[in-house]
């Protein structure tokens, strides 16, 4: 029962640490996507508060006004921990492993054909992942790699994923989809800061470049890209913003690149660049 004079609150209400108003979720929302591209939907609004709660901790901080008057003085520095904070960097060795198959035969091809240039851009590549695999691909597929110039650059936004993606070095668990013979050949097992674990070889590292690079900003590279695996990247971009980005990816790409999305992307209504070749693979026609 209520005391006389006091509101209850209603069944449903959240009892939150930090109060969080509309108008924090909506000025957080405008600066994610004008900073990211990153479109949150009023589904993320927990999300957002989970994430966004730990660094009002981390920094002491009472509310989230003053968080988001902090992200206004800070520019650049806090940003970068906002950023980390939202973005979603879900990933795994092998992921969609149909792209990789697809990517062996056609480094097969390229080779009968006598290429002997390769660059490929993981773009979003979160903690190296992606790129790892690349590698490893390229390595099982083309016995004449030593003859071969390759490059495979991959870019992310959040700072902290990048740092993990150039340690290579993963947990017992996130290793556990590579099967025994590959894992023999491209990983070697260490002693990590929270037990075992292993690392990708010199090797596999040595064909990786990992930079840090906001997909908002323009694109340093000159091109041509053989590949661009651009996956689980722009599915929480709205379609003008994928529009843009795929634009001024086509332009680093000549005839027949290829461009690999993620299971729930697709390039309908969004480019006109790229014909489809399988499931979520494209050529650039
Ligand atoms: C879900 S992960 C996907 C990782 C990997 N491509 C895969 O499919 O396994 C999405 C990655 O995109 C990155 N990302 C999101 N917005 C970005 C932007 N504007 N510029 C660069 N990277 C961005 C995130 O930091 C995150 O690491």
């Amino acid at each position: 029962m209520s005391l006389p004079g006091t509101v209850q609150a209603p069944a449903n209400a959240r009892v939150r640490e930090f109060a969080f108003a509309d108008a924090d979720f909506e000025a957080l929302r405008v600066l994610v996507k004008q900073e990211t591209g990153i479109n949150l939907t009023d589904s993320k609004r927990e999300l957002v508060y989970g994430r966004v709660a730990r660094r009002l901790r981390a920094l002491g901080l009472q509310s989230f006004i003053e968080y988001r008057a902090l992200l206004e003085r800070s520019g650049a520095e806090e940003m970068v921990q906002f950023c980390n904070a939202i973005t979603t960097n879900l990933t795994a060795f092998y992921r969609e492993s149909h792209h990789f198959d697809f990517l062996a035969e056609h480094l097969k091809r390229l080779d009968r054909a006598g290429v002997r240039r390769l660059r490929i851009w993981s773009a979003g590549c979160s903690s190296g992942e992606e790129p790892y695999t690349i590698a490893m691909t390229i390595l099982e597929a083309l016995p004449t790699y030593p003859r071969w110039d390759i490059r495979i650059l991959a870019t992310d936004l959040d700072s902290d994923v990048l740092e993990r993606a150039s340690r290579g070095c993963y947990s017992a668990e996130r290793v556990a989809g590579i099967g025994p013979r590959r894992r023999a050949q491209y990983l070697r097992a260490v002693q990590t800061r929270s037990g075992p674990g292993f690392e990708v070889t010199p090797e596999v590292r040595s064909m990786v470049v990992f930079k840090q690079l906001n997909l908002m900003h323009p694109l340093p590279m000159k091109g041509p890209l053989d590949a661009i695996f651009c996956r689980n990247v722009v599915i929480y971009f709205d379609k003008d913003t994928q529009r843009a980005l795929f634009t001024r990816m086509a332009r680093l790409q000549r005839t027949d690149a290829l461009l690999f999305l993620g299971h729930s992307e697709s390039l309908f209504k969004v480019s006109e660049d790229y014909e489809l070749l399988g499931k979520t693979i494209y050529r650039r026609s």
